[in-house]
């Protein structure tokens, strides 16, 4: 079977676009309706009335834990969320010096060295060092926020939650009940979403049998790019750049000018409002009414203003348009609202991984030949002009 089958242009599918290329039981993006779902909970249930540990748990087992599963799995990931000395060495080495999410992807590519069954692919060995990716990221990313602001890094702290430890860790102080709660939920909505970039990414490296360090640091590689995670940190700033809601028509058809992208914005599954979007707003218009600048007010002018522009093409806001006033408010630095998107989707990474993993199928497509299809007659250097 040649790389070329028939050379038909109409197999060409670019970007994978609409191509089916596995199964799963973990979560459902209904793009047309504009619903999530993991496990079969719809994402507002989950955000309303779940929280991050019992949503990583369905996501990796299929189900909600019973009262002793989940005592089990949260006791297990408060066990494995400290890193060593040599993890924050190498953060505290590279803090300041280049963007966190690449400090992020050497960190947990050195978490490697720690652990002596790395190269291994059985399923159970994936499995632990998934759950310990899992239980790490928080850890791992709370280090370079504060290593970043050239403060002390904070050990994790058995006693609080996930994301309340997360918080504390990057931020040096506990949340308020309503911050703890806004922390948790921002990480539930972003804890897994079918067979995005980054996703695809960990399961493509492995279904090659690689192990799951290399499988995650493939995926926080593929998150960086602004198309994908990297989108947050950029709406951000260019809400901050408009200043008020007075100067966005402007700021918008300057943009549309330049063929620029506005960031936070459309979506290859979503062709309506993204329901996560739907969700973190309310957490940016509650930290809005209590912010001293117009920021919230000038993402909702952006806002009406993109979807009458570009509604009937399905352009809307996606998860990552209010994410980053959330993460603002909060007091994380902006360079840091993708990593805290990792900080989220490794239970996504890790569960789609190894579910792939269990019945595995090496990704292998195919392209298009459109070369010279030769054979050329070779010509020794000297003769060529
Ligand atoms: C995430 O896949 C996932 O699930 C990802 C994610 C997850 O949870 O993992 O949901 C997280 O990555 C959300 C998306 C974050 N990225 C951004 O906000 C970046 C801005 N968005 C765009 O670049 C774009 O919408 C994509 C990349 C997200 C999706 O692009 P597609 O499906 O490839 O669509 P396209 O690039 O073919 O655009 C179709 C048309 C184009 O116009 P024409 O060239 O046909 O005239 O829509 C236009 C685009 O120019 N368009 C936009 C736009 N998004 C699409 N125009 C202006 N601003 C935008 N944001």
């Amino acid at each position: 079977m040649s790389d070329v089958k028939n050379n038909n242009e109409s197999d060409l599918r670019k970007g994978l676009e609409g191509v089916i290329a596995a199964e799963t039981k973990i979560g459902y993006v209904n793009g047309t309706e504009g619903k999530l779902f993991y496990g079969g909970y719809e994402i507002q249930t989950l955000a309303e009335q779940s929280n991050y540990e019992e949503v990583s748990y369905l996501l990796l087992h299929g189900k909600l834990p019973d009262r002793n599963e989940y005592e089990k799995y949260c006791k297990a990931l408060k066990e494995k969320a400290t890193i060593s000395k040599n993890v924050e060495k190498i953060i505290e080495e590279m803090a300041g010096k280049v963007h966190p999410m690449s400090i992020l992807r050497t960190a947990v590519s050195y978490l490697s060295v720690e652990d002596k069954r790395e190269s291994e692919s059985a399923l159970d060995a994936q499995k632990e060092m998934g759950e310990s990716l899992i239980a790490k990221m928080p850890t791992i990313v709370a280090a370079i926020q504060r290593a970043d602001q050239g403060k002390d890094i904070i050990k994790p702290d058995p006693d609080l939650n996930y994301a309340t430890n997360f918080y504390h860790m990057a931020l040096g102080k506990n949340p308020d009940p309503i911050e703890s709660k806004i922390m948790d939920t921002a990480l539930i909505v972003h804890a897994d979403h079918g067979m995005n970039a980054s996703t695809f990414s960990a399961m493509v490296t492995i279904s090659t049998m690689a192990d799951m360090y290399s499988a995650i640091t493939s995926a926080i590689s593929t998150l960086k790019g602004p198309l994908h995670g990297g989108a947050n940190e950029r709406a951000l700033k260019m809400l901050q750049s408009m200043g008020s809601p007075e100067n966005v028509e402007k700021k918008l058809s300057e943009m549309h000018e330049n063929g620029e992208r506005v960031m936070g914005f459309g979506h290859r599954v979503y062709k309506v409002y993204d329901p996560r979007a739907k969700i973190l707003k309310k957490f940016a218009e509650y930290f809005g009414d209590r912010r001293k600048d117009k920021l919230f007010a000038t993402a909702m002018k952006t806002e009406e203003l993109m979807i009458n522009k570009y509604g009937e093409r399905g352009i809307f806001p996606n998860v990552d348009f209010y994410s980053g006033i959330i993460y603002d408010s909060l007091g994380f630095s902006t360079d840091l609202f993708t990593p805290i998107f990792a900080v989220a989707r490794i239970s996504g990474w890790v569960a789609r991984s190894l579910e792939y993993a269990s019945n595995n199928r090496l990704f292998r497509p195919k392209a298009n030949y459109i070369g010279d299809r030769g054979p050329l007659k070779y010509v020794a250097i000297q003769d060529r002009e």
